[in-house]
């Protein structure tokens, strides 16, 4: 049973140390929130999963760590400075100001009518560059991770010598001046995204959007979101982003409700087309002046000349995936004694910590350092974080990690100091086997992989 609301999830996440409100002790900055010590191991796991999948796992995907500050051309160009935009509201009585498409003819703050026609808001951040505040020098926090994908498809292209069908992938921070940030990470300000541009023959881009849809389903069910928890959206015509000529957006039953976690995108010959020189045309404004231009030529040569490649993108928002991943892991659960139990049952791969070793004694030399000794002999393994927790409590012990979902707990006691077995403990079962020390580290890490 996944969380029953999303003020459990919050509060967890607070309790525990998974994500906390940014700039809190000035109170906060809206739609901004921090990753704490347990956060950012779950939120760097589920971004490795992505990155095995997408690129060692495969033989047709490049990698790229690109700049988040993006000179405005590209922005122009790309058809984001003209469209990338919300309708916007005011409440003439209380002031206040909505995304239109959010509410139903009322303002939710004081319930007047009173509202303005809704008017465009750009939602990309500028920020000055250099010293001189002139208003004229300025770049963008970039909006989405992809356009650096298309602005270095030849550098790419002739540092690889790919041709399509290839991809190339990349996760990073992306900047929306949202007008309603809400729903704890789920919309938020700063986020990141796990974004691969797939570049591929035109005439093949919709049977090669069809398989991304499977593959990514795939994906998210070995993370602990089943497939028939996700609902396919077809997304009409007229609600599209403005590239896209089909897009499946994969919808998750957040707690607040049934929306998108990721988007596949069929961008067509779109983006490469906008940033290659005299292509013009494609771009979606007019106000793209010649000058302006880029010197490229993002196309690729075969013996019937220039073709430039059609994009299928999946884009998947790593913090709506870390709340996903969070919502089907938790549960409450009644044990046979009548207590209650709050277990995350998250998959071993995606646990923030893998193994805590717990020593009966805390003030007990010999436990102590037998107790060490495993601990560093596990975290040598590389297979992640690994706690040696000397609180002396170990039934709390255990409590504690079934609520961040550490699979496995290790006891090392008087009966480890005489014949070299400790009790390895199941976060999920909650059985305990006595296992020998020497056998522990291929026990674990054949079952976090
Ligand atoms: N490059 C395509 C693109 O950016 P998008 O549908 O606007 O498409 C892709 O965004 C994904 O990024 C979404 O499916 C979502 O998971 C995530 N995302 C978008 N805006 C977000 C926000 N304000 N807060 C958190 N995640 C967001």
């Amino acid at each position: 049973m996944p969380a029953s609301s999303m003020e459990e999830l919050v509060a967890l996440a607070k309790r525990r140390g998974f994500v906390f409100q940014a700039s809190e002790i000035y109170g906060g900055l809206q739609g901004v929130y921090d990753y704490g010590p347990l956060g950012v191991e779950l939120k760097n796991n589920l971004k490795a999963a992505w990155w095995r999948s997408m690129v060692h796992e495969r033989d047709d995907v490049e990698g790229l760590d690109s700049a988040i500050l993006t000179n405005p051309k590209v922005l122009r160009h790309s058809g984001h400075e003209e469209t990338f935009s919300d309708p916007l509201v005011d409440c003439r009585e209380c002031k206040s100001r909505w995304r239109s498409d959010h509410l139903n003819g009322r303002c939710p703050r004081c319930g007047s009518a009173d509202l303005t026609p809704p008017r465009p808001f750009n939602l990309m951040f500028k920020t000055g560059i250099g010293p001189v505040d002139d208003g004229a020098s300025f770049a963008y926090l970039r909006p989405e991770t992809a356009q650096s994908i298309f602005t270095n498809f030849k550098n790419i292209l002739d540092a690889t010598s790919r041709r399509p069908p290839f991809g190339v992938a990349q996760i990073g921070k992306a900047f929306r001046n949202e007008i309603t940030p809400r729903n704890f990470v789920f919309r938020v300000r700063e986020f990141e995204q796990m974004e691969l541009e797939f570049f591929v023959p035109p005439g093949t881009d919709q049977e090669w959007l069809e398989r991304w849809v499977e593959e990514r389903l795939r994906w998210w069910d070995a993370q602990g979101v089943p497939r028939e928890r996700l609902e396919l959206l077809r997304v009409p015509d007229g609600e599209r982003a403005h590239y896209s000529k089909a897009t499946v957006d994969l919808m998750y039953p957040f707690p607040h409700g049934l929306e998108e976690l990721e988007g596949i995108a069929n961008r067509t010959d779109f983006d490469l087309g906008s940033h290659t020189k005299n292509q013009r045309e494609m771009a979606v404004t007019a106000a793209v002046s010649s000058n302006d231009e880029s010197n490229a030529r993002l196309a690729v040569r075969d013996d019937n000349g220039w073709t430039v490649p059609y994009v299928i993108e999946p884009s998947a928002g790593v913090d709506r995936g870390f709340l996903a991943v969070l919502n089907e892991a938790y549960s409450v659960e009644r044990l046979e004694n009548g207590t209650e139990r709050t277990v995350l049952r998250l998959r071993a791969h995606l646990a923030p910590v893998k193994a805590a070793v717990l020593p009966l004694k805390r003030n007990h030399d010999g436990i102590m350092a037998r107790a060490r000794a495993l601990k560093a002999q596990l975290a040598a393994l590389g297979i992640g974080r690994v706690l040696f927790e000397n609180t002396g409590n170990i039934g709390k012990g255990y409590r504690r990690h079934d609520e961040v979902g550490t699979p496995f707990c290790v006891t090392v006691d008087f009966q480890t100091l005489e014949d070299e077995t400790v009790t390895v403990r199941d976060r999920d079962t909650m059985r305990q086997e006595r296992l020998n020390a020497a056998a522990l580290a291929a026990y674990v890490q054949e079952r976090i992989a």
